[in-house]
């Protein structure tokens, strides 16, 4: 059995996603399993090297899994040849740079979304990519979501029959940070440093629209700066500019509208914090991250509108869960996986810097929506 090790630089692993997703339930995950087994019996075996601004965290990150490589000094990570891979999990900001540089270092490229802040950065980097004939891939990780899976299997099988519209509601209470911690970095809640929820959640959405159900065509986005004063992780009070909460419509292939709503100032009263409700001609469902429940048209109840009496059914327990029928690893760690294959065993890989691109048009056509109050259509990009 051959082992190939394979060098990545991580950057941007002391952050939220960076630690604990790509780090610990990716790449060390994989470690722990013996390597990644490919069809032709190679093992590829990840050998991370943890990039940062600041020594000390880096080194106690390192010591706590284990790990000997770190260094501050990103120019040289990328010069050892032995270093195949940049990951890029930083801030949105300090991204485009970096890839930027990763890329004419030679490196295949991985990056969390979104890639830049505008198009056209986005458009630079992907062309910079396939200019430079490296590898290029960007998470998309919601699509690996067992809930979503399964929905994308009721899509795949025709149980919508003609699929009418989609109900998304993303989001939860993040806190202000001054009588409780917030539990988002206030980058977030800043434009000038790559916050915003349109440019955080709306590059989701394109992949997934695009994916599970059909291709996007429109956005009318209204979006709102609801908590404009909160306070971040030193205890300072700080102007919060950026968008927290957006309510938009999507126009899908096919006539199908989808209506989204992400917030990051909303309470909960769903069964997890991201649902998707699907109506078509012959069935409806509603999917979480994990779960899935179904209602086909056979099934359908025939409620009748009548305020005077009390409601005595109970609508939820109307519905079928789809069964797991699967395992379901970690998505991130998946996705990993066949970015992996695709780099060591040129696997098929789809979720590349064109698509990355995709998600920040959305992103960016959501934002002048938002500040034109039009609706605009989605020009196709090329690749
Ligand atoms: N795929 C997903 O579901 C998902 C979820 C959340 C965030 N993200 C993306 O991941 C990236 C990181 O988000 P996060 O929530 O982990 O953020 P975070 O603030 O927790 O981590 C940011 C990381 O960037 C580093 N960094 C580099 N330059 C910096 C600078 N100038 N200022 C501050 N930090 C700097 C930090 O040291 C840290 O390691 C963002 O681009 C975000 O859009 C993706």
């Amino acid at each position: 059995m051959a082992r190939r090790t394979i060098g990545i630089v991580m950057n941007g692993v002391t952050g939220r996603m960076g630690y604990r997703q790509h780090l610990v339930r990716s790449i060390l995950a994989i470690r722990e399993q013996g390597g990644l087994a490919l069809a032709d019996g190679t093992v590829v075996w990840p050998e991370p090297v943890l990039v940062g601004r600041s020594e000390a965290k880096l080194a106690a990150l390192a010591q706590m899994h284990g790990l000997t490589r770190w260094t501050t000094d990103l120019a040289g990570a990328l010069a050892d040849p032995a270093n195949e891979i940049y990951f890029d999990a930083q801030v949105t900001t300090a991204r485009v740079e970096a890839l930027h540089t990763a890329i004419a270092a030679g490196k295949h490229i991985y990056t969390e979304k979104p890639t830049a802040e505008t198009l056209d950065d986005a458009l630079a980097l992907a062309d910079a990519a396939r200019t430079a004939g490296i590898k290029h891939g960007v998470v998309q990780d919601k699509l690996y979501l067992p809930g979503l899976l399964k929905l994308k299997r009721l899509v795949d099988s025709g149980f919508f029959g003609r699929i009418l519209s989609v109900r998304g509601e993303f989001g939860y209470w993040v806190f202000e940070g001054d009588w409780q911690p917030a539990q988002r970095p206030s980058w977030n809640y800043r434009s000038a440093d790559g916050g915003g929820i349109i440019l955080d959640m709306f590059p989701h959405w394109r992949y997934v629209l695009d994916h599970v159900i059909a291709p996007v065509r429109t956005v009318y986005a209204q979006a709102s700066t609801h908590i404009p004063t909160r306070v971040d992780e030193h205890g300072n009070e700080y102007k919060a500019d950026a968008d927290d909460a957006a309510y938009a419509v999507f126009e899908l292939e096919g006539g199908i509208v989808a209506q989204l709503n992400s917030s990051w100032t909303t309470r909960v009263d769903r069964t997890e914090l991201v649902t998707f409700h699907v109506d078509g001609t012959h069935g409806s469902a509603v999917a979480g991250l994990r779960g899935c429940r179904i209602q086909h048209r056979n099934a359908t109840p025939k409620p009748v509108w009548n305020p005077d009496l009390p409601v005595t059914t109970d609508f939820r327990a109307q519905w079928t869960e789809v069964p797991e029928n699967d395992e379901y690893d970690n998505g991130f760690k998946t996705q990993w996986e066949e970015f992996l294959a695709h780099v060591v065993a040129d696997a098929p890989y789809r979720h590349d810097l064109f698509a990355g691109a995709r998600g920040v048009q959305l992103a960016e056509l959501g934002i002048e929506s938002w500040r034109t109050g039009t609706k605009l259509t989605i020009p196709e990009l090329e690749a």
